[in-house]
């Protein structure tokens, strides 16, 4: 079975990614793209998933309805037109989460999540723009993908209304997507699909890049809890200034000196990335466990059938570090099988894991990931 994306990724790479538009008929095998409308409803319906509806009439009267849904949420809705969205399926369906796979030619890091839309045919979520960058694979049923020109915060929006909805959308392409058809678009470009069929279901492969705003605030906010409080602004062998009021060149070449030192440090800045990216999605999924000894692990691991890391948590790795939800462990000492039992998220069997904890490194990860929700395992009946 094809576990590759039919296109040519270098191509896409160099020509597309972060710059335009592309539509690539047959990208993908449409078996690949199995999820179930029950399998939607059913996951939909449940508290710890992100759910929404987004109801219109005639392309007018847009509401947006936040889950969990239940079959009467959907007979009420029945005159109108509504697209049902589900945020995250790639951590509770493993055909979204094999999907994530294909898409490794970017770093792992950058992928925020899968979702998937089901839509009546009319409907869908009116026309908008997104910040990220973001593949629109037609799954099931048809979809007709109208793009226009990049939006921006000028662009106008409808007024009293909870969604970003743009006033007028100029159309420059339109293209009707079957399944298997995957439709790339780059951040701001502005969109509006709307279902041909009853079964149209779009699976959303999306990325995520931080606002400038965000990397400030979060690198000097985590570093500034790191630092000494007594490493503090010098001025030895100060002149006497003629403006005792005034702010010199020469205080802000000090400054310069004290900020670049953290803002120039590669090593830092790494350690930085690799935590963010790796900040879960849905942090509440990882509530904090009693923390448990050796010998508690130890039975855990003589009792349990299999390990796996928890479908929602992210990892990353930089040279130094093994980064996993916002935290980082050196990764010097740690068996590099149990990094890559890490990263890619697979099965391990206990006698397997086990073998792998053969160090302190190893032994207080395994506990770490515990304590942290972050390590999920089967236990023998
Ligand atoms: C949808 O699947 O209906 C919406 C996806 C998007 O416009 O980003
Ligand atoms: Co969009």
């Amino acid at each position: 079975m094809q576990q590759t994306l039919n296109f040519d990724i270098d191509d896409f790479l160099k020509n597309y990614w972060q710059c335009k538009p592309l539509l690539i008929r047959q990208a993908i095998d449409p078996d690949l793209l199995q999820i179930s409308q029950e399998e939607l409803f059913d996951f939909a319906a449940q508290e710890w998933v992100e759910s929404r509806i987004v109801s219109s009439q005639d392309q007018q009267d847009w509401t947006l309805h936040r889950g969990p849904f239940e079959p009467d949420d959907y007979e009420r809705l029945a005159t109108k037109d509504w697209t049902l969205l589900v945020q995250a399926v790639d951590q509770f369906i493993p055909e979204a989460n094999q999907l994530k796979k294909m898409f490794d030619f970017v770093p792992s890091w950058r992928l925020d999540d899968i979702m998937v839309s089901l839509a009546k045919t009319g409907a869908g979520v009116g026309p908008h723009f997104d910040q990220y960058d973001v593949f629109l694979i037609q799954g099931c049923g048809q979809r007709r993908w109208q793009i226009g020109p990049v939006g921006d915060s000028n662009s106008a929006l409808l007024e009293n209304c909870e969604l970003s909805i743009l006033k007028n959308m100029q159309v420059d392409h339109q293209w009707d997507l079957s399944p298997g058809d995957i439709l790339y678009l780059p951040p701001g470009i502005t969109h509006n699909g709307t279902a041909l069929t009853d079964d149209c279901m779009t699976i959303s492969v999306g990325f995520r890049a931080p606002a400038h705003s965000e990397i400030l605030d979060d690198y000097f906010g985590r570093l500034s809890a790191r630092i000494d409080q007594s490493l503090r602004y010098t001025d030895p062998a100060i002149q006497m200034q003629k403006n005792p009021h005034a702010v010199t060149v020469d205080a802000v070449s000090k400054l310069k000196t004290i900020v670049g030192q953290y803002a120039n440090n590669e090593t830092l800045l790494s350690q930085w990335l690799g935590e963010f990216m790796t900040e879960p999605k849905y942090p509440e999924h990882f509530p904090e466990q009693p923390t448990p000894s050796w010998e508690v692990m130890q039975d855990i691991i003589n009792t349990a059938t299999c390990f796996q890391l928890h479908p929602g948590a992210r990892a990353a790795v930089d040279d130094k570090y093994l980064f996993i939800n916002g935290e980082s462990w050196a990764r010097q000492e740690l068996n590099s099988e149990l990094i890559d039992f890490v990263l890619n998220h697979t099965i391990a069997e206990a006698s397997q894991f086990n073998k792998w904890l053969e160090n302190d490194a190893g032994r207080q990860l395994a506990i770490d990931l515990i304590s942290r929700n972050c390590l999920l395992y089967e236990e023998s009946q």
